[in-house]
């Protein structure tokens, strides 16, 4: 059997991931392919319990490495349960956020380098994503997209901490530009589905 089609969805908070993975899972469903939705921080019960001491707004004290870990745990019981035993079984799995957001909010927002991805190496063991469609609007209009109360702790990170995010997003788009799809999503939702699909349809063809 052939492995499942691994997606995952990366930009900015508001940038309009949610709406699109649930797009593109409808679409991908209506081609006769079996898909999964899945996201992270999260997507099992242990990772959604580390996904709420990451995003709980008391914890402002925590450490940037011990958050970097958590997610980097976080994420290996999410491949080792969820998206590993699916692509084995030929699924297709959409994964909101995945470790190229690691690299970005942790390696270069939070200053740690280049030790995020070499740790995010050992937690995915090789279950690589085949495409990523990197979202990509202005960080302060994700912002207004979103509600003011809905945000958790790094959505309430300083605007700067946010561009420079979305600088190193770039920097990954030009370093991997086979695998990351960058996608003007300054656009309307139609226009940026329409996007999507055309890349997934000539993917499984
Ligand atoms: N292209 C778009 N233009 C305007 N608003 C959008 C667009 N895409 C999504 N939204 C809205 O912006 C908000 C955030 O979208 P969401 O899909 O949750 O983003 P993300 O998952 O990237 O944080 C939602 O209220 C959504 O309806
Ligand atoms: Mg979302």
């Amino acid at each position: 059997m052939n492995r499942g089609l691994f997606i995952t969805f990366e930009g900015p908070d508001g940038s309009g991931k949610t709406t699109q993975i649930e797009r593109l899972k409808s679409f991908i469903q209506s081609k006769g392919y079996d898909a999964i939705l899945t996201r992270e921080p999260g997507g099992t019960p242990i990772s959604e319990k580390l996904r709420e001491i990451v995003l709980d707004k008391h914890n402002m004290e925590m450490d940037y490495m011990t958050e970097a870990l958590l997610y980097a745990a976080a994420r290996a019981q999410h491949v080792a349960q969820v998206i590993k035993p699916a692509l084995d079984v030929g699924r297709t799995v959409i994964c909101d956020r995945f470790m190229d957001s690691s690299i970005v909010y942790q390696g270069y927002g939070r200053g740690l380098g280049d030790c995020v991805r070499i740790i995010n190496e050992y937690a995915v063991r090789g279950c690589f994503p085949d495409i990523t469609f990197l979202l990509k609007v202005d960080p302060e209009i994700g912002k207004l997209r979103i509600k003011a109360d809905e945000q958790d702790r790094l959505e309430l990170e300083k605007l700067d901490y946010h561009k420079a995010v979305f600088q190193a997003y770039e920097e990954l788009e030009k370093k991997y530009p086979e695998r990351i799809i960058g996608i003007d999503a300054g656009r309307s939702i139609d226009e940026i589905s329409k996007e999507i699909k055309e890349h997934i349809d000539r993917l499984l063809g």
